[in-house]
């Protein structure tokens, strides 16, 4: 098959990617690329998803399907939210040689000396651009193995002036990641039995933040765990609604689904969709955001790129009252979301913990009653 997953206790074989220049890129239609590309093969089943499970959404059905066609992507993809969190997207129309260009630039940046990057590494969660290692190095105790770059895209594009193509490249590859984004959002929402633009309605999208990042994990031959080997980036779910996220032909990006780590191996130019926590709260607990991590390759740098799509900064996220039925009601508190991702990013990673204290504590009360 053109893809599979592997189980974490098979062998990994990385693979190198080919090298390719920078390049800019004109701003097309979404739409217009996904026209362009070609039509499924006969026969595919209702239910495409690779090997182990990991669902497949094929975005140029969800956007130019027939009614028959959408009506069951939708379906499909509402299915991969709920049981799984985590889904690939193909024909999703961002250009491969985008994604290599965005890949080079975040790589640049890493090798640049540390003069060229001395201004960012002492910002804060909030500060529009940042680059660090680890999570966050004022509370991570034992560091990660891992380097990023963290850049505001959206409402306004905020971007290092070094390696020179980046603001071009990031420009290109935000708007098209986000566009990309906001298409599954109408779906998803849909899937939900709500109309297309309900969440983006209550999230604010119009306003969304994004942010990109680029991480890099050195290679590492011993790590803490003898079984896994060293821990890039520990479990945890992303504090935002959407993420988007390729790699650079080396594994280790894994996902926690019915109680174990998979390990997630891509179809070539596919993306990963990763369901976050602002998900999880607007559909009251509907879909959940996903826990994962990032294991450390023992032989080659890894690298990923990562778009986040989150509800605007200053939206109060609340679940959708439509989907807050009873007997269980409100599943979880508002919170505005700019003081919940600061919390997020300036605490240690710790699984869900930062859902956690937006979560009605209804088992307190039944504990109690039970009890008495
Ligand atoms: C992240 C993340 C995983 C990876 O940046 O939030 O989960 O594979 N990254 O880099
Ligand atoms: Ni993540």
């Amino acid at each position: 098959p053109l893809y599979n997953v592997q189980r974490v206790d098979q062998q990994i074989k990385p693979r190198q990617p080919p090298a390719r220049p920078p390049q800019i890129f004109p701003l097309l239609c979404l739409h217009c690329t996904i026209m362009a590309s070609p039509p499924r093969s006969p026969g595919q089943p209702n239910r495409p998803c690779s090997e182990d499970g990991i669902p497949v959404v094929d975005l140029a059905v969800l956007v130019n399907g027939d009614a028959r066609e959408r009506s069951q992507a939708v379906r499909h993809l509402g299915r991969a939210c709920q049981d799984w969190g985590f889904f690939m997207v193909t024909n999703h129309g961002v250009p491969e040689d985008l994604q290599s260009a965005m890949m080079d630039a975040c790589k640049e940046l890493f090798g640049l000396p540390p003069e060229q990057k001395a201004e960012f590494m002492d910002a804060g969660p909030m500060d529009p651009v940042r680059v660090g290692t680890g999570f966050n190095s004022a509370v991570d105790g034992a560091r990660y193995w891992r380097d990023y770059v963290k850049m505001f895209a959206h409402p306004e594009l905020h971007c290092p002036a070094k390696p020179d193509g980046l603001r071009g490249v990031a420009a290109e590859y935000a708007a098209r990641t986000r566009g990309l984004l906001l298409e599954l959002t109408a779906a998803i929402s849909e899937s939900l039995g709500l109309p297309a633009g309900r969440i983006a309605e209550r999230l604010d999208l119009g306003s969304c933040f994004q942010i990109l990042v680029g991480n890099h994990y050195p290679p590492c031959a011993a790590g803490p765990d003898d079984d896994d080997g060293a821990v890039g980036l520990p479990a945890h779910s992303d504090h935002g609604l959407l993420t988007l996220l390729f790699q650079n032909g080396v594994d280790g990006l894994q996902v926690k689904h019915d109680g174990r780590w998979l390990l997630a191996k891509p179809i070539p130019g596919s993306f990963f969709v990763i369901a976050g926590d602002q998900l999880e709260i607007v559909s009251n607990g509907r879909y959940k955001g996903v826990l994962h991590r990032a294991l450390v390759d023992r032989a080659q740098a890894r690298m990923s790129c990562v778009s986040l799509l989150g509800p605007c900064l200053d939206a109060v996220v609340k679940p959708v009252p439509e989907l807050a039925v009873p007997p269980l009601g409100l599943e979880f508190r508002g919170v505005k979301y700019r003081d919940y991702m600061e919390h997020q990013q300036s605490n240690k990673l710790n699984e869900k913990g930062a859902l956690d204290l937006v979560r009605v504590q209804r088992h307190i009360l039944t504990d109690t009653l039970c009890s008495s």
